[in-house]
């Protein structure tokens, strides 16, 4: 089943998340009967305060809602921060964790990743963990590190930086190769271990749009996509929701 995920980064009131959501049911309505179809698993990261409105529509149109961040502590004296059970508790059932925007503006390590992916794990939210290297950097040695959070039931999101909001994508040769990579790499660390997982869901991001996203979804190890820039627009979400 391929997986559709959106993050709208700092984007969308409440009144403009209303506005996208009743679009959203619109087209919906005139194309496939109301419901996102059940063959695909679509889950929307929005900012917090739009949150409650993304659950309105959410059993509805057929979708998962999601976060952006969390605090990895259970609570505690963390000014300004949003615990996992609270997520929880407003119908939130996953987390993108480790996007390049937290780990370079807001300096999160990859230790900090790690307790973030543990953190959503244990409290019933699917973390996304997003990986990928920096112009210039080696792909392995990025990637190699980078795994070292991931765990089982986490979601991986490959998202070259270079890509990412630029309209540069990567070729269809090199999203193969890097998933392929990083399937090998979750496989390799996993050697020896009494129950050895599934291979994860990877996801390619990095300016994923309606045009682009059919192809990238075909491509070999391609288990979904990650869309920032074109989430934000009804017809445009509603182009790469149904094009597979
Ligand atoms: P973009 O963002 O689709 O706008 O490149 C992707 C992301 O940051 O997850």
């Amino acid at each position: 089943m391929k997986i559709i995920a959106a993050n709208w980064k700092m984007n969308k009131t409440r009144e403009d998340a209303h506005r996208f959501f009743g679009e959203l049911a619109e087209k919906m309505k005139l194309q496939h009967r109301g419901q996102i179809s059940n063959d695909k698993n679509v889950i929307i990261c929005v900012p917090f305060t739009a949150i409650g409105i993304a659950r309105e529509y959410a059993d509805e149109l057929g979708f998962t809602v999601g976060a952006q961040n969390f605090h990895p502590a259970k609570n505690g004296a963390y000014t300004g921060e949003i615990s996992a059970e609270m997520l929880c508790e407003i119908g939130t059932r996953a987390v993108l964790v480790g996007h390049s925007e937290r780990r370079t503006l807001f300096g999160e390590t990859d230790d900090f990743v790690a307790q973030k992916v543990t953190g959503a794990l244990t409290n019933g939210l699917t973390p996304i963990l997003c990986v990928g290297e920096k112009d210039g950097e080696k792909l392995e040695a990025v990637l190699s590190k980078q795994l070292k959070s991931y765990q089982k039931g986490a979601i991986i999101a490959y998202e070259p930086v270079w890509a990412i909001g630029t309209g540069k994508v990567a070729t269809i040769a090199q999203i193969e190769q890097a998933h392929a990579l990083i399937k090998k790499l979750v496989a390799e660390s996993n050697a020896g271990g009494l129950n050895p997982p599934e291979p994860p869901a990877v996801l390619y991001g990095g300016s994923v749009n309606e045009k682009n996203a059919a192809e990238i979804l075909a491509a070999k190890n391609v288990d979904g996509v990650l869309v920032g820039g074109a989430s934000l627009d009804a017809d445009k979400f509603m182009t790469i929701i149904t094009c597979v």
